[in-house]
């Protein structure tokens, strides 16, 4: 192993997401390469848990997201937010930094916030996967936390609003008049390059802006 491989410090888990933390998207990528070329999933051994193998080919995958099954062929290293963006046109969860630390991806898999860049399509098959376009009512109105993103000025560029968002929807279905600490650890998985951060607690505090 080289000397800077050795350095490196161990990545984090990211234990409460998508059911897949980062070092077991590791562990499945490596096994992935292990196998030998099969076509449809199999199954391997992973530490003890029984984990599907898909590919290397494009598969059939099948998301459910915002109430609706979307079908495509995909390969199995496609991210759940390549496919949402590439595949159904679902553009609203931004690819920022495409490694699991901004937010800007955020969605909701199965009521929970998750990166989408970090998750894989496979593996939010038989999920609930709901993205900030499911928080748009009829005619286009804008969801209320929406509207207090607006009153409260809690964006400035933008890029980031999407996964604040849907990360403060998570928040406040767990804790509907959320403490200021609460708010600052469901949160703290997003970042505004913008330091909208005032602009957001207001607007999920319901605090009017001076
Ligand atoms: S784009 Fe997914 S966390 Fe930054
Ligand atoms: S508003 Fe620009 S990054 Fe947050």
């Amino acid at each position: 192993m080289k000397k800077h491989d050795e350095e490196r410090p161990p990545l984090p888990e990211q234990p409460d997401s998508s059911g897949v933390s980062r070092r077991d998207f590791l562990k499945i990528s490596s096994i992935s390469v292990a196998v030998p070329m099969v076509v449809g999933p199999t199954v391997v051994n992973v530490a003890g848990e029984e984990v599907p193998v898909y590919g290397p080919g494009p598969v059939p995958v099948t998301l459910n997201v915002n109430g609706k099954l979307l079908k495509a062929q995909l390969e199995p290293r496609v991210t759940l937010l390549d496919a949402l963006r590439d595949q159904f046109e679902l553009t609203g969860a931004k690819r920022v930094c495409d490694r699991a630390e901004c937010g800007a991806c955020t969605v909701l898999l199965d009521g929970k916030p998750v990166y989408a860049c970090s998750v894989l399509a496979v593996d939010a098959q038989n999920r609930k996967i709901e993205t900030i376009e499911s928080l748009t009512g009829p005619g286009n109105t804008l969801h209320p936390i929406q509207q207090a993103f607006i009153q409260n000025d809690a964006q400035q560029c933008g890029f980031c609003t999407p996964g604040f968002v849907v990360a403060s929807k998570a928040l406040l279905d767990k804790y509907p008049k959320p403490t200021p600490e609460q708010i600052h650890h469901e949160l703290a998985g997003n970042y505004c390059r913008c330091g909208t951060y005032a602009g957001i607690r207001a607007a999920l505090g319901g605090k009017k802006e001076a």
